[in-house]
């Protein structure tokens, strides 16, 4: 593996995350008002922005998963989405919360929503993502709640993986370049 752990540099500290990540479920909370949600964890990066940001949320919730890939071992998208595991219950006339670690070329997110609006009549439909990077977006989309921008680096930490390693460092971190090729 080219990248060792002395070689990230914390771009978002652990506290920074956590903050950030209380003020974006204070605003869900305001803005569910109590209703019940469906919360749909985009696996594999968003499972520690997802199980942080649940713990902050006071409605009743439903917590629900489902796999996508878009990446396998490169550090730039493939431009497919592949469905590993999209099984959803129910979702008819539910508050749908969509919990994703990123944004990047955008095209996971659409995949998603154009999958949540062809298969159900939902009550809302929100998209929450821990980072935007809006510098190769190749849609339209824009999360409904973000927790940072950032730009042309490949991050690593807290979900994310450089390789399939480092998803459970507690910050969000980058590597030079150069190690990446
Ligand atoms: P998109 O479909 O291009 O928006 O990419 C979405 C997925 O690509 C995210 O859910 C991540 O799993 C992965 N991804 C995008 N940028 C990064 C990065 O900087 N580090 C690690 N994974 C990334």
């Amino acid at each position: 593996m080219k990248v060792q752990l002395s070689d990230i540099k914390v771009l978002f500290s652990e506290e920074q995350i956590q903050k950030r990540i209380k003020e974006i479920a204070s605003e869900m909370n305001e803005f569910y008002n109590g209703e019940e949600v469906y919360a749909v964890c985009v696996l594999k990066g968003a499972v520690m922005f997802a199980a942080d940001l649940v713990k902050c949320l006071n409605m009743p919730l439903r917590f629900e998963f489902i796999r996508l890939s878009s990446y396998g071992s490169a550090t730039t998208t493939s431009g497919k989405v592949n469905a590993v595991d999209i099984s959803l219950p129910d979702l008819n006339g539910k508050n749908v919360l969509i919990i994703e670690d990123i944004v990047d070329t955008g095209l996971t997110a659409k995949f998603l929503l154009d999958f949540i609006h062809c298969n159900f009549k939902t009550k809302s439909v929100k998209f929450a993502s821990l980072l935007d990077k809006k510098i190769f977006r190749q849609t339209e989309i824009e999360p409904d709640y973000m927790g940072f921008h950032v730009d042309d680096k490949f991050l690593i930490g807290y979900g994310l993986d450089y390789d399939g390693y480092y998803r459970n460092l507690r910050y969000i971190g980058y590597a030079d370049k150069s190690l990446l090729e």
